[in-house]
């Protein structure tokens, strides 16, 4: 606890920063999570610079000492650093030094992804709100107690209002929600499946937490889009949600949505239709919640192309004129830029006709978006010339694997019976870091993986309850026969031999890591157990598959099922697709073309062999500051995080951090000295190595 006297100090202290917010955070504070409300991730901050930043140093480290794995990207105010463990408990640090302040344990049984805080100042009002599981609190930022004026103690819980039972409800604030005026915008992350709940966006009073307004991503009836769903799909249908964050621009009062897609992620025959607001990228006002434009990214979603971060404003240049901007990036390996105001693309946009599925009960969109500028940032088809060069064997394998594959490029709906390559991988290009944008220059930086996946649908019919269950809602992360895709997806083989019933049940109540939480109970709960105690490999006929009404008397029609996220590997466990695996890119949005690419990260043992420019996947975004520097960790085998020189892509420095930096740094100054700080804990992104819970500051010494 800290003393009275240094409390009303640093209230006084608080009132002047909010009394001149712009110039206070501009020049010394990080804080929201993307720098900026515009989610700039830039800092004009510049004692770091290119000729000094070879001698930054460590100045601090906080160990959460939880094993877990972090996402989250701190926020600073006023030489406080709030941050998150990785069970979801909020912490407040001196952001000089390192030296905890408080820490607030919700008792939540949460372990999820939980990327940031919002710090929201008004007068002498100060609150933290924060996403913790399916519950939004509002803390004292002082105190790190729960404000109790706010919802029901302190907190408000996110499933009231989603579904007739909340208790039935999954959702998770993943990502922070953000601020216009006196409103808390949120999204939050659903199942991956059906049910789910639909993701409407809510925005709620910070002060009393009460709902204010609520756009419906899935339009109900009368309501524009209804006809893009099947007439009952506002009651039935599910996601469409907001898990990536928001971006707003406070001047205008307009918030921008970016949504994912519609559940299930892979077959849509129980959604047919364009399925309007799913991927979509949604301008709406931020005090009203009305729809002032929107752009959809992906037509019926086939491939869980959810846009995977908030976007970023920019001013892009252009004839001598300004224009107010938002830049979205994309799974996909696009990026698309319009116009803040009107949302006309600043470069053109084609629709272009795209494949059919062949799988019954499916009807894909007939056409699909491409912006014709600027290039991709991740590669969108393979061919033999692109394939790993590793090693002429792992070469020889991929040309044989790759004649198997369904190859024809974007938007091919997946099959029965055979694997249809999906480049960039499922796990984009683009992925939750997010861009930053130098406002000094208007380059626009972005990080992204480079390899492929691979994916198939499997039939199955209405059989026993419990294997049901897993089919539709399991089963597209452990694999139609429970088989995984080991590291990122563990293996449900054996699951019961090694954990009891009740064990199990609580992973599935709780979720984990990438795993959402399942509201499963009684006896559809009792019958997936029983199912995951059976062997897979029961003949087909016992199970009833493929023998709906005759050996179970069940004749519902067939169902179809992704049968697990996959990587197009080399028998070594690398990307069978030719390096670079992970980039980083600078984008001039005037022109656009690109200033630099390089591969981002290193797998250490190829180093080891004279391979260390293969770039490897990577989690976590850039920020660029006035010191002419661009950081960036991300990178999930070499654990470093590094500093570029933003002009030329030129390394300039790097630290190996005790484990890997996935989440986005930040900088920060306190009595004239400039900070940069990482969350190094790994994340369930990246499951190959042990986690922890780790912050890591820097300094000049
Ligand atoms: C969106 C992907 C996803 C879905 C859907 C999903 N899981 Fe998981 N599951 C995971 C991941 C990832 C892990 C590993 C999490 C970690 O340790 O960080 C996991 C872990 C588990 C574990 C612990 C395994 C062990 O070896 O300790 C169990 C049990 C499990 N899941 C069961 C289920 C069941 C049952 C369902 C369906 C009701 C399900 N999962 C749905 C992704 C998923």
């Amino acid at each position: 606890m800290i003393s009275s006297v240094t409390k009303s100090a640093r209230l006084l202290v608080l009132c002047a920063a909010s009394l001149l917010p712009s110039l206070m955070q501009a020049q010394t504070d990080w804080p929201t999570l993307g720098a900026t409300p515009g989610n700039s991730h830039s800092s004009s901050l510049h004692q770091i610079d290119r000729s000094n930043v070879a001698r930054l140093k460590v100045a601090w480290t906080f160990d959460t000492h939880e094993p877990g794995g972090l996402e989250t990207t701190p926020i600073v105010i006023d030489g406080i650093l709030y941050g998150l463990t990785p069970t979801q408990k909020v912490f407040a640090l001196d952001a000089a030094t390192g030296e905890q302040k408080w820490t607030f344990d919700s008792t939540v049984k949460a372990t999820g992804p939980s990327r940031g805080l919002t710090w929201w100042g008004e007068g002498n009002e100060h609150r933290l709100l924060v996403g913790i599981a399916n519950f939004l609190y509002a803390l004292d930022p002082v105190t790190g107690k729960a404000i109790s004026g706010f919802g029901h103690t302190g907190r408000i819980d996110l499933r009231k209002g989603l579904g007739p039972d909340p208790a039935r409800v999954s959702i998770a604030l993943t990502s922070p929600g953000v601020l216009y005026k006196d409103l808390i915008i949120v999204g939050g992350r659903l199942p991956e499946t059906l049910p789910a709940p639909p993701g409407d966006i809510r925005a709620f009073d910070v002060r009393t937490g009460s709902l204010r307004w609520s756009f419906h991503t899935i339009p109900h009836p009368g309501e524009p889009g209804y006809e893009t769903w099947p007439p009952d799909a506002w009651k039935t249908a599910g996601a469409a949600n907001n898990w990536a964050g928001m971006t707003v621009d406070t001047e205008r009062g307009i918030v921008y949505v970016p949504t994912g897609s519609a559940v299930p992620d892979f077959y849509g025959g129980a959604r047919l239709g364009d399925n309007l607001y799913a991927n979509t990228l949604l301008a709406l006002d931020a005090s009203t919640g009305h729809l002032l434009w929107h752009f959809q990214g992906v037509h019926h979603d086939l491939w869980d192309r959810d846009f995977p971060s908030a976007p970023i404003l920019v001013t892009v240049r252009r004839n001598g004129k300004s224009i107010p901007a938002v830049a979205q990036s994309t799974k996909q390996g696009v990026l698309y830029v319009f116009d803040r105001v009107t949302g006309k693309p600043l470069f053109p946009i084609e629709e272009r006709p795209a494949a059919p599925s062949s799988t019954p009960g499916e009807t894909a969109a007939k056409t699909q978006p491409h912006p014709i500028a600027p290039e991709p940032f991740a590669p969108q088809t393979v061919t033999e010339q692109t394939l790993t060069n590793r090693t002429s064997e792992t070469h020889a394998w991929a040309v044989n694997r790759l004649h198997e594959l369904r190859n024809e490029g974007q938007f091919v709906p997946l099959s029965v019976g055979r694997d249809t390559l999906v480049s960039p991988s499922f796990e984009g290009g683009a992925e939750w870091g997010g861009p930053a944008a130098d406002p000094e220059t208007g380059i626009l930086y972005i990080n992204a993986n480079s390899y492929a996946s691979l994916g198939a649908l499997a039939v199955y019919h209405g059989d026993f309850a419990g294997r049901r269950t897993y089919l539709t809602q399991c089963s597209v992360c452990h694999g139609d026969r429970r088989q995984g895709s080991p590291p990122e997806f563990p293996s449900l083989l054996g699951i019961t031999q090694r954990l009891t019933h009740d064990q199990i049940a609580n992973t599935i109540h709780t979720g984990r890591g990438r795993m959402p939480a399942f509201p499963l109970e009684g006896k559809p709960l009792d019958d997936l157990l029983t199912y995951l105690d059976t062997s897979p490999d029961i003949p087909s006929k016992e199970t009833g598959e493929e023998q709906a009404g005759t050996s179970t008397g069940i004749t519902e029609p067939a169902q179809y099922t992704m049968t697990g996220y996959r990587r197009f590997n080399d028998p070594d466990g690398y990307p069978a697709t030719a390096a670079p695996w992970g980039s980083l890119n600078a984008l001039d949005l005037g022109t656009g073309k690109y200033l630099w690419k390089i591969p981002l990260g290193q797998y250490p043992e190829l180093a080891a062999q004279g391979l260390p420019d293969t770039g490897s996947e990577n989690y976590g975004g850039p920020i660029v500051t006035a010191g002419g520097l661009l950081f960036i960790a991300a990178t999930n085998f070499d654990h470093k995080i590094r500093a570029f020189d933003k002009t030329t892509g030129k390394l300039l420095w790097e630290h190996t951090l005790p484990f890997a930096g996935n989440a986005t740094p930040i900088t920060y100054s306190v009595k004239g000295r400039q900070y940069i700080v990482i969350a190094a804990g790994g994340s369930s992104m990246n499951p190959r190595g042990p986690t922890s819970g780790i912050y890591v500051a820097f300094a000049l010494p």
